[in-house]
């Protein structure tokens, strides 16, 4: 009965539109600091306790987005009967905790585990965001007992990451590694009968990555450190490529070659080129896979803002995601031998890098975020645009004339001057409003913007 009762209730509000959402609401706890009291506190009484928490602010507008599709998540762990608890907790008003935790922006999707606080850092949906926590939740490492286990997971997963043998120290780097990296990909034992036949290990205990149709088995002497080769290989070979994607991948510090194209578009210069780099993403595996990434990007909005540079799609760009640079072709890519040859100049040396991470490089990034700021406010409001821009102009444009026509009347410029100096304090007044208004609107104007000052951010860090 209450089985059914709970179905009911998922579909709902799956379907939203009828009921209040107020009866959805119930399936998240709201949080406040006795929360914080109780798990912390008193770990021992709750400390089998896993908690899922969206971080918000009440004016943030990404925060609003996010509540139906929260509501729903904490209805449908509850009803498939999830040890998650799903809470939610305004960081505004309980900031210290907050800022314990870490939160710098909103929403934050936190699940806390026993003594750790896992961020969540994927799209989202109500999908990802339940995959997210049955992931995290569970075991750290899964064992697969059988053949049909074995190939029931290679189903599921895309990528995944298997140890074979027994009790080892590269376990224990192997389990080490999955405490961290459990937010991204999951982690599996098996014995060696385990794994298919097509699998030929040179030694045991090993750790494997399955995925692209293919495996790769970790070397420690050429691919170093555990973690940080999970962290690389934890990617597709061939990948749809979006800003957030993108800065992800920075943390694999390969080259990134992305096919720059529109989706919509179904002339065979588009279609081709996506193709092209498929083919050599897929037949050049064995060579390229240990420095690249492979991919295709729809539209060139963001890797323009990216770049600082206006590409004309369809084109392939490729990114040094270590560096910050860019190679760009100056002729068509016709067949897959194109993109092998312009590859290879580029591991050679002989196409010349732009961009980087150079203090030119970041003062441009400075003028190009002003100035697309600058667009992006007169493109949503003319009017504010005028306001905050027109104004110091015209306090300048006054002030110059005042220098000029100083000549002609002495007196006139003093006077001048204490005129512009109690207007120039007005446009930060209207900086001041304005930056009060924002919370309330909340989401950014510039969203579009400031993307890729993360990756920048993050590749400083
Ligand atoms: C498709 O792309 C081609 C080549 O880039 C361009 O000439 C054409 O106008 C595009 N078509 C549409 C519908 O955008
Ligand atoms: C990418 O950047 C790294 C770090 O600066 C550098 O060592 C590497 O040579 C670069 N790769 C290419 C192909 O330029």
């Amino acid at each position: 009965m209450a089985a059914w009762r709970r179905g009911v209730a998922l579909r709902l509000c799956a379907t939203v539109v009828l009921l209040d959402m107020a009866f959805c609401k119930g399936f998240v706890e709201d949080l406040d600091e006795s929360f914080v009291f109780l798990f912390f506190r008193f770990k021992d009484s709750r400390k089998d306790d896993i908690w899922l928490v969206d971080f918000y602010a009440p004016w943030c507008g990404h925060c609003k987005k996010l509540e139906p599709i929260w509501n729903e998540v904490g209805l449908e762990m509850k009803s498939i009967g999830s040890p998650v608890k799903v809470g939610k907790m305004d960081a505004t008003s309980y900031s210290s905790i907050a800022s314990e935790f870490g939160v710098r922006g909103y929403p934050t999707i936190k699940l806390l585990k026993g003594d750790l606080a896992y961020n969540y850092r994927g799209p989202r949906t109500k999908n990802d965001i339940i995959e997210f926590a049955h992931r995290v939740s569970g075991a750290l490492i899964r064992p697969l007992p059988s053949q049909q286990m074995f190939e029931h997971v290679q189903k599921r997963h895309r990528v995944f990451f298997v140890y074979i043998g027994g009790e080892s120290p590269l376990k224990e780097k192997y389990i080490d590694a999955a405490s961290e990296l459990i937010v991204y990909t999951y982690f599996f034992s098996a014995s060696e009968e385990v794994v298919p036949e097509y699998v030929t290990l040179k030694e045991m205990p090993a750790v494997l990555v399955f995925k692209d149709e293919t495996y790769f088995v970790y070397d420690e002497y050429e691919d170093g450190d555990l973690s940080s080769w999970i962290s690389r290989e934890r990617f597709q070979n061939y990948l749809t490529v979006d800003g957030f994607l993108l800065y992800e991948l920075g943390d694999t510090g390969k080259l990134v070659a992305i096919a720059v194209i529109d989706e919509k578009n179904t002339s065979t210069e588009h279609t081709r080129l996506k193709s092209i780099i498929q083919e050599v993403a897929r037949d050049y595996r064995d060579q390229f896979h240990r420095d690249f990434q492979f991919g295709h990007m729809d539209g060139n909005d963001y890797i323009n803002t990216l770049l600082m540079d206006e590409l004309k799609v369809p084109t392939v760009v490729v990114l040094n995601t270590s560096n910050q640079q860019y190679f760009l072709l100056d002729r068509q890519i016709t067949n897959a031998e194109d993109m092998v040859q312009f590859i290879n100049n580029i591991l050679d040396g002989t196409v010349e890098a732009q961009g980087g991470d150079s203090i030119l490089q970041r003062l441009k990034r400075i003028v190009f975020d002003a100035k697309s700021t600058i667009v992006s406010i007169f493109k949503s409001s003319p009017l504010m645009g005028c306001f905050l821009f027109g104004l110091p102009l015209g306090v300048i444009s006054i002030m110059c004339y005042g220098i000029y026509t100083a000549d002609a009347d002495g007196g006139y410029i003093e006077e001048r001057y204490e005129v512009s100096r109690s207007e120039i304090e007005s446009p930060e007044q209207i900086e001041e409003s304005k930056a009060q208004q924002e919370p309330r609107t909340g989401d950014s104007p510039v969203p579009a913007v400031q993307e890729p000052k993360d990756v920048l951010e993050k590749k400083k860090d």
